[in-house]
């Protein structure tokens, strides 16, 4: 690829209320995330001639993220967030309560910790095989997306362990440009003014 733009979703009402998973709308000030983002990608670099194809999740907070985008747009099931199982709706406080075993396990080793009835990020790293395979081989393509799997995907193109990607901080309401290069992948960042 020539570059490659990343963007977590907007804003959540679950962010604002703590709560992990779920499928909530964007929050007012998440909404304001996704009418700066056409312009957010102008400054990146992103001109009308190019062909660019923008990825969302099949969950509704990166769809709203995505709305304003001018581009071609696709969903895909795989980019999802990673699915927390039986803590899909609680707050860290509530899962340390209500599971304080899982809670220690996945502080322990969050790579491999897998949550009851969903995924761990080794489980998400293979679900993710087949997106950057195709990321791989597209010319330009920004990918709006959730936490933990952008932290995935960026450590494979920044050549970061992926057991390390779990700790990794990717901030909300920024572009990531990733750019591949003969001596390893030139980064930057464009953060929104709202
Ligand atoms: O809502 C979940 C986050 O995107 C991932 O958080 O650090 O608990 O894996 P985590």
């Amino acid at each position: 690829p020539r570059s490659i733009w990343l963007s977590r979703h907007g804003e959540s009402m679950y962010n604002l209320a703590g709560k992990i998973g779920g499928d909530a709308d964007l929050s007012p000030r998440g909404f304001r995330y996704s009418e700066a983002l056409p312009d957010l990608c102008r400054q990146s670099g992103i001109t009308p001639q190019q062909n660019i194809t923008v990825w969302t999740s099949t969950m509704k907070r990166t769809i709203q993220t995505a709305q304003h985008l001018p581009y071609n747009k696709l969903q895909w099931k795989a980019l999802d967030e990673l699915d927390s199982g039986t803590c899909d709706g609680l707050t860290y406080e509530e899962i340390e309560e209500q599971f304080p075993e899982d809670f220690r396990a996945r502080d322990d080793d969050k790579y491999n910790y897998r949550y009851r009835g969903g995924e761990s990020y080794r489980d998400l790293v293979i679900r993710l095989e087949p997106i950057i395979m195709e990321m791989e081989r597209q010319e330009n393509v920004m990918v709006v997306t959730h936490q933990a799997v952008i932290r995935c995907i960026y450590a494979y193109f920044m050549n970061v362990p992926q057991d390390r990607s779990p700790w990794m901080e990717i901030p909300l309401h920024t572009v990531i440009k990733l750019t591949p290069k003969a001596y390893g992948t030139k980064e930057e960042r464009f953060k929104a003014n709202i």
